[in-house]
């Protein structure tokens, strides 16, 4: 085994060192051609117990990637592990092309911070901050808390997700709907080329998830960042342009008609991803290889 695949990050594998040039061009790599996001071999186990095994996966700038699966499979794991909030067992996590098992704690922090944004299913809204301060803590984290532009970010950024003039209500006076939308102005503020969800409509109303999920496509358009969702609805899956299915043995791609069928199909019938990636989504592989080929120019 290559030892830049077979480690786990915090454990075994000593810390690689990177330039602060080398974090904020990884940080920015939706504008790039390579992929934001790739992911070898990835096994996960707490204990002795194994959650999942084999993940491959690579993600494009602009892309939307919508992961589903049983309850318990460990989509929330494997989310974790992307930001690198969580560590894995084996294999390796590439963001913008910086291996996240061979970076210091610190470093790993640090380029989470700039090149991610996470909208958790229990929202993680700080209860005493303002709505407005919530959605500034990325950019105080990030040593912009003194940009006199950031109170006009924030403003545009609520207003982006229909919340102008809540900014100075504190979060026990928004409804769950509001709360998400809160969570992903504050996800996009520092404009991070990837965007994790976990559930982001599982605690909202359909007609609530609706106007959620269009506040968080929108925006990731706008932004050209790449999206990778965790749900467990069928439409939410179907906005996307990839729909993948998580499994205990690793990443599998599904039509939408697999998708719509997949209680009753035998899992014998979805495909590797490794094996179809993009001969199994001609179109959307062939679009977003046009918008990475615009990217690199
Ligand atoms: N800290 C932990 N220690 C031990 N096991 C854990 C821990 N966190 C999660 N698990 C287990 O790991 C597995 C994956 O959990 P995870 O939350 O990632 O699943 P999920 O696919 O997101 O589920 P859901 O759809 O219900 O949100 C579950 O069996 C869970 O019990
Ligand atoms: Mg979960």
């Amino acid at each position: 085994m290559h030892p830049s695949e077979g480690a786990p990050p915090r454990r075994q594998v000593p810390p690689e060192r990177h330039t602060a040039t080398e974090i904020v061009q990884a940080s920015t790599a939706g504008a790039a051609a390579v992929a934001v996001l790739r992911v070898k071999g990835l096994t996960k186990n707490y204990g002795n117990v194994p959650v999942f095994s084999q993940i491959d996966l690579s993600v494009l700038p602009g892309e939307f990637v919508a992961i589903v699966g049983e309850s318990g499979v460990g989509k929330s794991t494997l989310l974790n592990c992307l930001a690198g909030l969580d560590t894995w067992d084996s294999g390796s996590v590439r963001l913008g092309g910086i291996d996240l098992g061979k970076l210091s704690d610190t470093a790993r922090a640090l380029l989470r911070r700039r090149a991610t944004g996470f909208v958790f299913q229990a929202f993680h809204v700080l209860p005493h901050l303002s709505v407005a301060q919530n959605v500034a803590l990325p950019l105080l984290l990030l040593g912009q808390g003194k940009d006199p532009a950031l109170p006009l970010r924030v403003d545009a950024a609520l207003e982006s997700v229909g919340l102008d003039g809540f900014g100075t209500r504190l979060p026990q006076q928004l409804s769950g709907g509001q709360l998400q939308r809160v969570a992903i102005a504050r996800a996009l503020i520092h404009r991070p080329p990837l965007l994790l969800a976990d559930e982001p409509t599982g605690n909202v109303d359909s007609s609530t998830a609706t106007k959620v999920l269009d506040s968080l496509v929108a925006q990731t358009r706008e932004h050209a960042a790449s999206l990778i969702l965790a749900t467990h609805s069928e439409s939410v899956a179907g906005r996307a342009d990839r729909v993948l299915i998580l499994r205990p043995d690793g990443l599998y791609s599904a039509s939408r008609q697999q998708l719509k069928a997949r209680v009753q199909e035998p899992p014998q019938t979805l495909v590797p991803l490794s094996e179809t990636d993009r001969s199994a989504y001609g179109d959307s592989a062939a679009r977003l290889h046009v918008m990475a080929e615009r990217g690199r120019g």
